[in-house]
């Protein structure tokens, strides 16, 4: 596996690769990879000819008093990983390259990016748009991959893409789980043992509204409703939002007519947790 560090030398692989006729895939991260993120490789080796993994701790989607500082970072436990998935090129840029002294551009998808997360990050996907534009550039992909856990950043960025008329298919891979439900998480490093037991309940919360959704429950108040009260049988989870939307739009619904994604973020402890499912009538 190559290591590339400048934008340069990355641009320079990435468009000897393309004249050569092979179709790049990149998986972006911030790193602390899991399973989950391995799953993306294999995802992507399968699209593609040549894998490229990015591992950059981006700053601009962090809100001041978030956890920039403490966000979990290992990056030879990372090299290794990846080594040994097979990943042909790890692309790891410094922050003074994203963002070169004096940078003032930014990639804001307005509507898509207030509601859910957005509403409680402020100015966080405005950050990943940001960098992923940045890493589109660089890279020059065919295709890239984004975990579906992050359902509206993947959202945000199909629509980044279309918008900005940008060469590139975005493709959404299913959320990992561990055996028990818990959708896998760089954050979940966060949690201490009785936290991670505790934070088993948005998967389950979930699967139950899924289940009333399959016998016929379509109303956004029962759905949601039924989360919370799942949810506050967790003395450790802190509820942030609980809401149903239309899956495309992530505009609020009142019943599911059409794809909706059920989406909630949940404080156990010191991790922000999220998760979701898409119910499709
Ligand atoms: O999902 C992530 O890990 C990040 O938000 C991403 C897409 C790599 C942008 O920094």
């Amino acid at each position: 596996m190559q290591i590339i560090e400048p934008i340069s030398d990355m641009r320079e692989w990435s468009e000897s690769q393309r004249r050569a006729g092979r179709r790049i895939v990149l998986v972006p991260t911030m790193g602390f990879l899991h399973e989950g993120h391995l799953c993306l490789m294999r995802d992507a080796r399968l699209r593609g000819d040549l894998v490229v993994a990015s591992i950059f701790v981006n700053p601009t989607q962090f809100g001041p008093g978030e956890d920039f500082a403490a966000y979990p970072r290992d990056f030879e436990r990372d090299r290794r990983m990846l080594e040994a998935e097979g990943v042909d090129v790890l692309f790891h840029p410094s922050a003074a390259q994203i963002y070169p002294a004096g940078a003032q551009t930014f990639v804001e998808v307005e509507k898509l990016s207030a509601p859910l997360c957005g509403a409680a990050r402020l100015g966080h996907f405005r950050g990943v748009a940001t960098v992923v534009a940045k890493l589109l550039n660089i890279v020059q992909p065919h295709a890239a991959i984004f975990g579906e856990k992050d359902f509206q950043q993947l959202q945000v960025i199909r629509r980044m893409v279309r918008d900005l008329a940008m060469d590139v298919e975005i493709i959404g891979h299913p959320i990992v789980r561990e055996s028990d439900g818990l959708a896998m998480s760089s954050r979940n490093s966060y949690l201490t043992a009785a936290e991670r037991q505790a934070a088993v309940c948005l998967s389950r919360a979930l699967c139950k509204a899924e289940r009333w959704f399959r016998r016929g429950e379509k109303a956004a108040a029962a759905l949601v409703n039924l989360v919370v009260a799942e949810l506050a049988k967790e003395p450790l989870a802190k509820v942030e939002y609980v809401q149903l939307c239309d899956a495309e739009t992530l505009d609020e619904v009142g019943a599911i007519g059409a794809p909706a994604v059920l989406a909630l973020a949940v404080r156990i402890g010191n991790a922000r947790l999220i998760d979701n499912r898409v119910l499709k009538p």
